[in-house]
């Protein structure tokens, strides 16, 4: 039974190749991000390690995250349509079970980690095989006052745990034991190895059922960020800039009807909501809200996903300030660079980003499914 695993989850790309009969091909090469670009030459390069033809393989595996979410997208996709297109299951594995897979038999609790930015880790904690807790995204700080409260060893793996060693050993002392520096990283091979055993045990899944594991922030914890960073910016016209939740979405929908061709369904918002990686902005006047600007935060990057400002409010600046509030939100949330697609005919968006500072670059061919309609992809650097 052969399994060829993928995983992207984290800054760098690998792909294996393992089978209950001994084969065991990993390929994991030294480069940070760039995961659209390397995967498909990486499985190319392992089938011919292997002479195995993509026919041959049983089953397709990927690290489903928590991690970077462009890599998690990439990586899941890529995995889904090789299973759709061959008739083949997809298995999704969480990328802190392959984290931690090495280390399952010690009797420490083990510990994954991965780096979320922001003094936050996605984690969560074995013992032997078994998951004792959800995965979750904790404050160090918080977290590592709960592990020291068990009074337990504790195996640390991951960048998370590389990224806050000095912590950790502050808060843990003796109690804290660390993986070998290449444990650290995120490997497909061990991706591969949980995937082949729940391919022999029957344990798999359809291409449809495999989906990202995205974990999202407490609601308290929202609440508490979005208190902070309601910010006025002309209290004599009653404009405020604020953190978007759900009781917004019927006004956005107001505005999304107006503004798009397709229109965004309210499910939609609501997913993105959820998303740890996703930053939403409204713009309120006199508590109305009259504008919106949403970002996904990336590797260094704000990918800006959705712009409007209601009809009757348009060309009087709005739009041009709410992307640069948005760079300003990136900016120390470690963003040094945006990055948008627009249509090509979307003549007044194009403008106003240019005006922004956004210049021209690539153009994706048919990018949008509703009229086939190219996208322009405008970049700038946030110094
Ligand atoms: C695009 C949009 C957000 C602009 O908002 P806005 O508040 O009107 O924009 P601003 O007033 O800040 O305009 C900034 C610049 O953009 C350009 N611009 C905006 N609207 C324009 C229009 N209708 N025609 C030509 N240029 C326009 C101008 O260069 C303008 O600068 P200027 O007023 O000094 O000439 C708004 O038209 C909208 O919501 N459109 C529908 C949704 C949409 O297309 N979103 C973008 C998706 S990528």
């Amino acid at each position: 039974m052969k399994v060829l695993a993928i995983e992207t989850a984290t800054r760098v790309t690998s792909v294996a190749l393992i089978d209950d009969k001994g084969t065991d091909i990993e390929i994991a090469p030294d480069v940070i991000l760039a995961h659209t670009e390397l995967l498909p030459e990486l499985i190319m390069k392992v089938l011919l390690k292997d002479n195995t033809t993509l026919q041959e393989i049983d089953a397709f595996a990927v690290s489903i995250g928590p991690g970077s979410f462009t890599g998690i997208r990439v990586g899941v996709t890529t995995a889904r349509t090789l299973g759709q297109c061959l008739g083949k299951p997809v298995i999704g594995i969480p990328t802190l079970d392959g984290l931690i897979w090495s280390e399952r038999e010690s009797d420490d609790l083990g510990c994954p980690m991965i780096d979320a930015l922001r003094n936050a880790v996605y984690t969560t904690l074995f013992h032997h095989r078994e998951r004792l807790m959800d995965y979750h995204l904790a404050d160090i700080h918080d977290w590592l006052v709960e592990l020291k409260a068990k009074n337990r060893a504790v195996y640390f793996v991951g960048d998370g745990a590389q990224k806050y060693h000095d912590l950790i050993m502050e808060q843990l002392g003796d109690l804290a034991t660390f993986a070998l520096p290449a444990l650290n990283r995120a490997r497909a091979r061990s991706i591969a190895k949980i995937a082949l055993d729940k391919l022999i045990a029957g344990e798999t899944q359809s291409y449809k059922d495999t989906m990202p594991l995205y974990i999202r922030r407490s609601d308290a914890e929202e609440k508490r960020e979005q208190a902070e960073q309601a910010t006025s910016i002309s209290s004599s016209e009653g404009l405020v800039l604020r953190k978007m939740t759900s009781q917004d979405l019927p006004q956005i929908q107001e505005i999304e009807k107006q503004s798009f061709s397709t229109p965004w369904e309210l499910q939609l918002f609501m997913g993105e909501l959820k998303l740890p990686f996703a930053h939403f902005y409204v713009l309120e006047e006199h508590k109305k809200i009259i504008g919106y600007c949403g970002f996904w935060l990336g590797e260094q990057e704000a990918h800006i996903v959705t712009l409007a400002i209601c009809q009757e409010k348009r060309r009087k600046g709005l739009g041009s300030m709410l992307v640069t509030r948005m760079l300003e939100q990136a900016k120390p949330l470690g963003a040094t660079r945006a990055v948008l697609e627009v249509r090509v005919s979307n003549d007044p968006a194009i403008r106003l980003y240019e005006k922004c500072g956004f210049s021209r670059g690539a153009i994706h061919r048919k990018y949008y499914g509703d009229n086939d309609e190219d996208a322009l992809t405008m970049l700038r650097d946030i110094p």
